[in-house]
């Protein structure tokens, strides 16, 4: 403390020693040596040793036990950070600020004397190019035995029917009444989340993340949630902020600089209610003025109209604000930077607000419902988001494509499954449900319902549209994948004549399919050329043919159609 500084204080407790007193926060930072600390408040406390923050002292009883604990780590398991010192770098009347320092950056718990929980949030100085990035509890499993996202809420497996089971696949495992049990299975869209964790009957251990800006991916990324550790039995609640899982690239580097967070991690009595008014509370809060960082705290706001090139708005539209000139990597691929994401309403008009200041690109595609035919996609570099400031791109044009003719098309463009047969968009990651798809199967337009086509493709055989033409001009194909995972290939042939294939030499693999995403996973878009004369007046039939199948691998169908050029 500086000489000043300390007068200063000195002054004012000589002047109101009770007062000064009291206003000392009661929430602590005790340095025990040897790379050991004890952080919290009167309600919670734990303890944090270079890798590991267990004894988690709450309502009574050590909420770690012999689980593992508190750790952050990237790349799997592979590099656990390992805190070198800790510190109180700022505090009020009634909060503290304590930060871990690492070789690869600064891990922060901001601690109020009234809260069950932390505001917590890393600082990048020097970590490595990485694919995954994530801080996260391993709990005692006896008080947190259930888990809960938006999408799933339940018993986590327990730990004894892993040792009953047969490993079939990495962290799957069959049961001897032939169901499955994985941890994929908890999974979730990330941006969907409101409050997520695991809890009990006494006891509830919560993520609050609003303003969702620092995670990687678009509005279908999903994520790791929750789940059973199938070595230890922990009760693991997740917080990744970068994540590798349903896509199919995802290493990122980062500036110097780059904060993920601030976000809650909230402790309650296991109540979901309270957990998701506080969620409300936060999301209302979100961007936290306490924060004290510039570039956190330098916001603007935009605002915007999509129509189509033929005239009609471009209802319900994702929109997502992303990497400006990146043409190489999809917007769920996308991750070293601050993401913005919302969808436009039945106008095509959308606005986000508290977007960090910078340069990025808009990026838009249909969300099913009245655009549901677009197969085309809106890009527009170099948006410019100033401080305090509204960018207003009045009406932006999205080419779609015209002067064409559609022949068929079964199910809704909007790079999900949605519709088809199967998949109940309400469960959307469920291991083994592509093995219900047929291995073959017709489909006839204009009688068939969507819901006759499956929503996934694995086994070898042959699906075949039955439709009609009423031209013979050249045409071409466009195949929707809402996600592929590698191992099975097909050829596309119309009236016995091959037009194009999906093969893993065409199509890098992502880890959607065979880990149980049914709605979403990485989004890909394949068009072949139907050279004229390969349409016939009259019936016509297209076939999916499979020719090399692999259990739980295959393809996810957004959309499959036909158009003449
Ligand atoms: C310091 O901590 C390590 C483990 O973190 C432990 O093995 C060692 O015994 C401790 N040393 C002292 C002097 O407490
Ligand atoms: C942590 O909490 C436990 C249980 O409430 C308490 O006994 C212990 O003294 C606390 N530790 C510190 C350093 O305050
Ligand atoms: C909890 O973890 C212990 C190991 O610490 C394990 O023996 C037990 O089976 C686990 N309980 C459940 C419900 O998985
Ligand atoms: C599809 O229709 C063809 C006749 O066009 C028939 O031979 C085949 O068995 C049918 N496949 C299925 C799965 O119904
Ligand atoms: C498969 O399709 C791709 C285009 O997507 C093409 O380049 C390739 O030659 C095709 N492979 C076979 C074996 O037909």
């Amino acid at each position: 403390m500086s000489a000043l500084k300390f007068l200063a204080l000195a002054a004012l407790a000589a002047a109101s020693p009770l007062e000064e007193r009291a206003k000392k926060p009661k929430s602590f930072l005790k340095d025990l040596g040897n790379s050991t600390w004890v952080l919290g408040n009167e309600i919670w406390n734990v303890t944090q040793s270079r890798q590991y923050a267990n004894k988690l002292m709450y309502k009574g009883a050590d909420r770690v036990g012999d689980a593992v604990g508190h750790y952050v780590s990237y790349n799997g398991a592979a590099s656990d950070l390992a805190w070198t010192s800790a510190a109180v770098v700022d505090s009020g009347k009634d909060w503290i600020n304590v930060k871990f320092t690492a070789a690869e950056g600064d891990f922060y718990w901001v601690i109020y004397d009234d809260l069950a929980g932390a505001y917590q949030y890393f600082v990048n100085h020097n970590l490595p190019t990485l694919g995954e990035f994530r801080t996260l509890w391993r709990l005692d499993n006896v008080s947190f035995p259930n888990g809960h996202t938006n999408v799933k809420d339940g018993e986590l497996p327990p730990l004894a029917e892993y040792g009953d089971a047969t490993n079939v696949q990495d962290e799957t495992w069959e049961k001897a009444d032939g169901t499955f049990l994985t941890k994929y299975d908890w999974s979730a869209f990330l941006r969907d989340q409101t409050y997520y964790g695991v809890y009990g009957e006494d006891v509830g251990s919560w993520y609050i993340n609003p303003g969702k800006d620092y995670y990687n991916g678009n509005q279908l990324k999903g994520e790791l949630m929750v789940h059973r550790e199938s070595r230890t039995g922990d009760a693991v609640q997740l917080n990744m902020i970068h994540g590798t899982h349903y896509q199919a690239v995802s290493r990122d580097s980062f500036a110097d600089g780059k904060v993920w967070g601030p976000w809650l991690w909230y402790l309650n009595d296991g109540s979901k209610d309270d957990a998701a008014a506080r969620w409300e509370k936060e999301e209302s809060a979100w961007p936290y003025k306490w924060f004290n960082n510039k570039p956190y705290q330098s916001r603007g706001k935009m605002q915007g109209k999509l129509v189509l090139s033929d005239g009609r708005p471009a209802a319900g539209a994702a929109v997502f604000l992303g990497d400006n000139n990146n043409p190489t990597l999809s917007t769920l691929d996308q991750g070293q930077n601050y993401y913005y994401t919302t969808y436009a309403d039945e106008k095509g008009k959308f606005d986000i607000h508290d977007i960090r200041t910078g340069t990025y690109a808009l990026y838009a595609w249909g969300n099913g419902g009245a655009i549901a035919d677009v197969s085309t996609s809106f890009t527009q570099n170099d948006i410019v988001i100033r401080k305090g400031k509204n960018t207003n791109l009045k009406e932006l044009t999205w080419k779609v494509t015209s002067g064409k003719k559609r022949i068929f098309q079964i199910g809704d463009f909007d790079r999900k499954t949605d519709g088809f047969g199967v998949v109940d968009p309400s469960v959307p990651y469920k291991h083994d449900l592509i093995s219900d798809c047929p291995a073959n199967l017709n489909y006839t337009v204009g009688s068939s319902a969507t819901s006759e086509w499956c929503f996934g493709q694995s086994a070898i055989g042959t699906w075949s549209i039955h439709f009609a033409a009423d031209t013979t001009a050249a045409a071409q194909l466009t195949v929707s994948l809402a996600g592929f995972s590698q191992g099975v290939s097909c050829d596309l042939l119309l009236n016995d004549f091959k037009v194009g294939n999906i093969t893993s030499k065409s199509l890098a693999n992502s880890q959607d399919t065979y880990r149980g995403a049914v709605t979403a996973g990485e989004w890909r878009l394949l068009e072949f050329p139907v050279a004229e004369g390969g349409l016939k007046e009259g019936a016509n039939r297209l076939d999916v043919k499979v020719t090399r199948g692999s259990v739980w691998h295959g393809w996810l169908w957004d959309s499959i159609l036909m158009d003449t050029v």
